[in-house]
């Protein structure tokens, strides 16, 4: 476990079917610990804004709170992967996607950058990758679309919209997306986007057939003030925060988290 995770083992894990474990990190402590505890991925998520700074919602989360955050992490993290999310219109057009992501990786040291959206975004990737930025792409629910979308609704129930998220999918995987997330998509919809690319899918509410999965560190730690149906608060069991972190890690690796009851039909 004490080599770095790159995104070639991150794509090695997924064609020896070991799952991924990622959870969001926001600052150098926290990053130290889950590093140590095995997980594999730190996304500095601009959930940061609602776990944070209170919010109640990802709108208010600036590029500077990204850099700021994503430093810190950096400086906690030794073996794993740092991801960080490009916040709410900082990708609009590739020329403002180009320069912000560049930040990110110069300033904030984060080594792949997470953008929300479907194949408007194949462009952006397609150039961003060509100038070796590394890019996750995030498809489901997407939080910063939270108005346009009227609430946090599992995506993949409607026909339509189940079709048009696999076909964005694979646009993206050809655009250059070295990642997927999937938020909130129904069980078989993740399965079936998971079987169908050739890059890691990380899942939250997306089921147990997902490559890897993710979930926000205060609702872990039971300290977000929300209970997810597709999280768990791993501390209610243990006494410190590095072994509520094994615990999940471990859960992950071997299949337990998430079960039945965190998914989505
Ligand atoms: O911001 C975040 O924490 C995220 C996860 C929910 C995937 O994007």
């Amino acid at each position: 476990m004490s080599d770095k995770v790159t995104l070639n083992s991150l794509r090695a894990m997924k064609q020896a079917g070991e799952k991924i474990a990622c959870l969001t990190a926001y600052d150098a402590s926290f990053a130290a610990q889950l590093d140590k505890a095995g997980v594999d991925v730190l996304l500095v998520g601009d959930s940061l804004g609602m776990v944070l700074h209170g919010e109640d919602s990802t709108l208010t989360v600036s590029l500077s709170d990204m850099i700021y955050h994503s430093r810190h992490v950096r400086r906690g993290a030794k073996r794993s992967l740092v991801m960080a999310d490009m916040p709410f219109m900082s990708y609009a057009n590739t020329a403002q996607a180009m320069g912000n992501a560049a930040r990110l990786l110069s300033e904030g040291g984060a080594q792949v950058v997470k953008m929300e959206g479907g194949a408007w975004l194949a462009e952006t990737v397609r150039e961003l990758v060509a100038r070796g930025i590394p890019v996750c792409a995030h498809l489901g629910v997407l939080p910063q679309s939270i108005h346009k979308l009227g609430g946090y609704h599992v995506q993949g129930r409607n026909q339509r919209i189940a079709e048009e998220m696999k076909k964005d999918a694979v646009v993206l995987q050809e655009a250059g997306a070295a990642m997927l997330v999937l938020e909130c998509v129904t069980r078989s919809v993740a399965k079936e986007i998971t079987q169908r690319l050739e890059i890691p899918v990380i899942g939250i509410g997306a089921g147990s057939d997902c490559d890897g999965q993710v979930l926000v560190l205060y609702d872990v730690l039971g300290i977000s003030g929300r209970q997810p149906k597709y999280s768990r608060n791993f501390l209610a069991s243990h006494a410190t925060v590095q072994a509520a972190i094994e615990d999940y890690v471990q859960s992950v690796k071997a299949g337990r988290f998430p079960a039945l009851e965190h998914g989505f039909d």
